[in-house]
């Protein structure tokens, strides 16, 4: 071989990644801290050879065992859960699929692409494996695409985006279940032998019962600051299924992806199946780092305008419900302006004319104003909060219809309903059928003629409150089962569409409290809802359990007269996430009032700690009858800390917090801010102390009392 041949030779090997152990040919998706490795058997088969913490040498790849079938496929030796299950049309229901080819490629800084190619050598049909590698944040995304050139629709049964093998002596899933108003409980569970299944099959308001995310801690229980953790979401807004199955070795596989309950999917020659993105990290410190490189990863790459600061807000919602009129409004308006939030957003309740939307039993769909209510329409509001020197947002449900209104009388083919039964509703509504062209473009409509109208408005709550129900599209006529997957890919053509057109315009995605909450949507909303309790202490355990996936960012947090803990304690819960309030401030003492202005002022001016700030997870409300929690900026020199005392038992003898992420060889002052006027700090605000200090020996934060809070800011001393 030619010397220039050579270089060239050693040079794509490079670059492309791929390595050469023992004659097999090796697949490396790697990150700073993880390797994901796969390697061609033999027999032309790819497996899994490892999952884990980075391999410092690659020569010891050739040590590996070659592993386990990684994109396993039904009807062939393997016993347990296949990755993808077909029926040929010739009726062979058997797929077995053969390395072809891979590429690799860095396609931007920190980032690398591999698609590995398999194929049936009997039928024509095509399986590429997608995975792309964030370096820095140890984020690995997978997804899968299926094709095939049969001359018949190939049906397919089953068709995730990733299975993932592990295997160590003990796992422990932590899911993240619950309902309306009560969303993500963590709970951690043993697996053993067989299968696990953490799914929904709500269609819309997918998340409603269980979230799309899970961890999977590998011997011990998962832990904050140590031992072996996979941390992995999906991202998909409708009907998600995790799988986890043990098998006689004590092996564990994870399978990922869209639920194919009720989803058999016809494929037809040369159409692909695109599956959605699974997203996981794998980290040996503990669930800590794992969530960390997740809002990392979120940030920079997958939130809407995660780089971009975020507004806080005044909501009506709680403070008037239906009953408000204009005069009401522009009121709510002043008390935003005195309170100092940037924006007022007027939520359900303001459309409809002929059943005007006075409760929540009619109106949905007729997206005008209601005469009554708001004689000169929103752009009366629009007008008023800008003289006012606020911004104006907006609730819409445009995916929604209460069957009294005008678009269901007009409407009925554009309703997802049997033709031949009753109907039933959930929040008296239904849902429309956004598999129907038609049904995307009223949609997206419903945005693009408010913002034509009034292109002052310069927010959405977008909400969802329903499941699907009376399951049946009018437009898919014989293709029923493909109803879930059509309508989600209907809904994100229309997101693509409002995003297209109005990119800069933040939207908060709600769906009856937390029932949407999933990386794919957050693609097109600046923050979602996490729940419509905002109860000061269901919110600690609520705001808790999706920090483990989300950047307080990506968290909307309203204080609201939910619970009976003092004002001071609800809004420090809600000042950890991106603050809102959603209360009559007029109604409340003048001292708490001048606390809540005090609030906002130092939100707003620690918002790059509080937003994009390193999450430590100090003390946990599921172990204790405490909770403290801390943002580190990325430089170390500010950190804002909150601690709370939930029920303590009389006379709890309490430990200082050891903080964490500082820097040990600074010093830092604490200064407790958020008091309410009158009432005095903590002993040791205003003290300076070493990094190293405060994270050995830490301060004491907590107390035996019920319901306080306190939060400080850090500096490092210049
Ligand atoms: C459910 C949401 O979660 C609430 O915040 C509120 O917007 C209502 N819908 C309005 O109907």
């Amino acid at each position: 071989m030619k010397r220039a041949n050579l270089f060239l030779l050693i040079a794509l090997i490079c670059v492309s990644g791929s390595l050469y152990a023992q004659n097999r040919t090796v697949i490396k998706v790697a990150t700073d801290n993880v390797n994901l490795i796969y390697q061609v058997g033999e027999n032309g088969r790819l497996y899994q050879s490892y999952l884990g913490q980075k391999l410092r040498y690659d020569a010891d790849i050739a040590n590996l065992p070659l592993g386990k079938e990684a994109y396993l496929t039904h009807g062939m030796e393997d016993y347990f859960e296949p990755a993808i299950r077909v029926l040929h049309n010739d009726g062979n229901p058997s797929l077995l699929l053969k390395y072809v080819s891979h590429t690799q490629d860095a396609t931007k800084p920190n980032v690398t692409e591999t698609v590995i190619t398999l194929k049936d050598d009997k039928y024509p049909v095509t399986v590429k494996l997608f995975f792309t590698a964030f370096a820095k944040e140890n984020i690995i995304k997978q997804h899968t695409e299926i094709s095939h050139q049969e001359k018949k629709p190939v049906t397919l049964y089953n068709y995730a985006s990733s299975l993932l093998h592990l295997n160590a002596g003990k796992y422990f899933l932590t899911d993240f279940t619950g309902e309306w108003a009560h969303e993500v409980n963590m709970a951690e569970h043993e697996l053993d032998f067989g299968k696990r299944m953490v799914d929904t099959k709500l269609g819309s308001r997918a998340n409603m019962q269980a979230s799309p995310f899970f961890m999977v801690a590998l011997n011990d229980k998962a832990q904050e600051n140590a031992g072996d953790v996979l941390l992995g979401t999906i991202n998909w807004t409708g009907n998600f299924r995790f799988t986890f199955e043990v098998d006689q070795l004590n092996q564990l596989r994870i399978h990922s992806g869209i639920n194919p309950y009720g989803s058999e999917y016809s494929l037809q020659p040369n159409e692909v199946f695109l599956t959605p993105e699974f997203v996981f990290t794998y980290s040996t410190e503990g669930t800590g780092k794992a969530s960390r490189d997740f809002h990392r990863w979120a940030l920079a790459y997958q939130l809407k305008d995660g780089d971009k600061p975020r507004m806080t807000l005044l909501n009506n919602w709680e403070a008037t419900y239906f009953d408000f009129d204009e005069e009401k409004l522009i009121g709510i308006m002043d008390e935003a302006v005195n309170l100092g939030v940037d924006m007022f957003l007027l939520d359900d309740g303001w459309f409809a004319n002929k059943y005007p939307r006075s409760s929540d039993r009619q109106g949905l769909g007729d997206w005008q104003e209601t005469v009554g209510k708001l004689p000169n329409g929103l752009g009366r509001l629009v007008k008023e909060a800008t003289a006012k020197g606020i911004k104006f947002g907006v609730w819409i449900e445009p995916e929604m219809v209460n069957p009294k209104s005008e678009l269901y009388e007009n409407h009925k083919d554009w309703v997802i309903h049997l033709p031949n039964r009753d109907e039933y509703y959930f929040r008296n509504q239904m849902v429309l059928d956004l598999s129907n062209p038609k049904v995307q473009d009223y949609v997206f409509g419903v945005v693009d003629d408010l913002m034509t109208k009034y292109p002052g408005i310069a927010y959405f709550k977008w909400d969802c409150n329903s499941p699907i129900t009376n399951i049946y599209s009018p437009y898919l006529k014989d293709k029923q089962s493909h109803l879930y997957i059509e309508h989600v890919r209907g809904l994100y053509n229309v997101l693509e569409r409002v995003k297209a057109k109005y990119p800069d315009l933040p939207m908060m995605l709600c769906s009856g409290g937390g029932g949407r909450s999933d990386y794919k949507a957050l693609e097109y909303f600046t923050e979602f809802w996490p729940s419509d309790n905002t109860d000061g202490v269901e919110r600690i355990f609520i705001q808790w359990g999706y920090s483990h996936f989300f950047p307080s960012k990506a968290m909307a947090a309203h204080v609201t007269s939910w619970g009976k803990q003092p004002v001071k304690f609800r809004t420090d819960v809600a000042s950890m996430c991106k603050l809102g309030f959603d209360i009559r401030i007029h109604e409340m003492t003048e001292p708490e009032q001048q606390y809540c202005k005090g609030v906002v002022k130092n939100f707003k001016r620690l918002q790059p700690v509080i937003l994009e700030g390193d999450l430590y997870r100090l003390v946990s409300p599921y172990q204790t009858d405490h909770a403290s929690q801390m943002y580190v900026s990325e430089a170390k020199d500010k950190a804002v800390l909150y601690a709370f005392d939930i029920h303590p038992r009389y006379s709890e003898i309490t430990q200082p917090v050891r903080l964490q992420g500082l820097d040990p060889e600074a010093q830092y002052t604490i200064e407790e801010i958020n008091l309410i006027p009158g009432t005095r700090p903590m002993r040791f605000s205003g003290k300076t102390y070493s990094g190293d200090y405060l994270m050995k020996v830490g301060l004491p934060l907590l107390s035996s009392r019920h319901l306080t809070s306190h939060v400080f800011e850090i500096n490092k001393v210049k």
